[in-house]
């Protein structure tokens, strides 16, 4: 009978039998699939694993590090980190049309994996988190024909692997139990949806590493202040956006003209469809203060109150 420790027993056994010696290869996103993964192909093959993280400068604060020390660190996981910012924003200079700078950005990190796993050799598999529903889903995906989903784990065409994907009879709720079921934290297993672009698709038209910094910094409060609150699980996603306009305020005994901050909250089961989240006004005056004092060039912030459709959850 069917348990999360039979699970986990039997997929050791299938990926060492699948996989013998040989070596294999996992492009980490920080994403709770692609970290599950990562875990539990490190207790099936251990150093026969070699993980690709590419970290294009476009996450969230902090979550590069909290990637090498829970998975690195804590896991063990066998991690190449890449840091590849300055190829990213090299390539997006001037670019401001959305759906260009989800195609720049998913190009740009195939080529990044591409001459990382060009440096390796003889590795003959490729892992992914797949789950059962990405495989019931494609081709009905209604999204995906309004923006050009780019999810990390894309295969580089040219490459020769063989695939695994030891989650993909599992659902995204039995994918959390089996990471918590390993040792995975709660805030890895639980971590919201966020998009392979980044926050190269937050700072809405031409990304500049000074408006990176202000939607980084801002999304940090909020997130600090959603889990300080114990929201976490009950709104879906939630993030900031810059939108690029600046507008006057009022500072001291001095006027101001400077950025606007977005703030998008969204409940929803599966991003398909999604409503505001009625976050307490309290809460939101709080968040707002804060951003306003702690972010630099930022002083106005608005509550974004449509729900998709017709908007979609990012703005871009
Ligand atoms: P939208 O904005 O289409 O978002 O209502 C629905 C869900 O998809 C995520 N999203 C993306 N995920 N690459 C991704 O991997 C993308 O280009 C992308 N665009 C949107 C979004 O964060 C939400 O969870």
């Amino acid at each position: 009978d069917w348990t999360m420790d039979n699970f986990i027993d039997m997929q050791i056994e299938k990926i060492r039998a699948q996989v013998g010696s040989e070596k294999v290869l996992l492009a980490l996103s920080g994403g709770v699939d692609s970290s599950v993964v990562g875990v539990l192909l490190n207790k099936a093959i251990g150093d026969q694993l070699t993980c690709i993280f590419v970290d294009h400068g476009l996450l969230r604060k902090g979550e590069a590090e909290q990637v090498m020390d829970m998975l690195g660190g804590k896991f063990g996981l066998n991690i190449i980190k890449v840091d590849a910012k300055d190829r990213f924003l090299s390539k997006l200079e001037g670019v401001s049309d959305p759906e260009q700078k989800r195609k720049i950005i998913g190009n740009e990190f195939i080529r990044v994996f591409d001459d990382e796993a060009a440096k390796l050799e003889g590795i003959r598999w490729l892992a992914q988190g797949t789950l059962y529903t990405d495989i019931i889903e494609s081709g009905t995906d209604t999204a995906q024909t309004i923006k050009s989903h780019h999810n990390v784990g894309g295969l580089p065409e040219d490459m020769q692997f063989q695939l695994i994907e030891p989650l993909n009879t599992l659902f995204k709720d039995e994918v959390r139990a089996l990471g918590l079921q390993m040792g995975m934290t709660e805030n890895v297993v639980w971590r919201q949806p966020f998009p392979g672009p980044g926050l190269g698709i937050r700072v809405l038209g031409e990304v500049t590493e000074e408006k990176l910094e202000i939607v980084r910094e801002s999304d940090a409060i909020l997130r600090e202040e959603i889990q300080k609150a114990g929201l976490e699980r009950d709104i879906w996603q939630y993030f900031t956006v810059l939108p690029g306009i600046r507008s006057v305020g009022v500072m001291g005994d001095g006027r101001t003209y400077d950025y606007t901050i977005g703030i998008r909250a969204i409940t929803s089961i599966d991003g398909m469809t999604a409503d505001f989240a009625r976050i307490d006004w309290d809460l939101l005056q709080k968040i707002s203060v804060r951003i306003v004092n702690e972010v630099a060039h930022v002083n106005r912030v608005v509550y974004d109150i449509t729900s998709k459709p017709p908007a979609t959850v990012e703005w871009e």
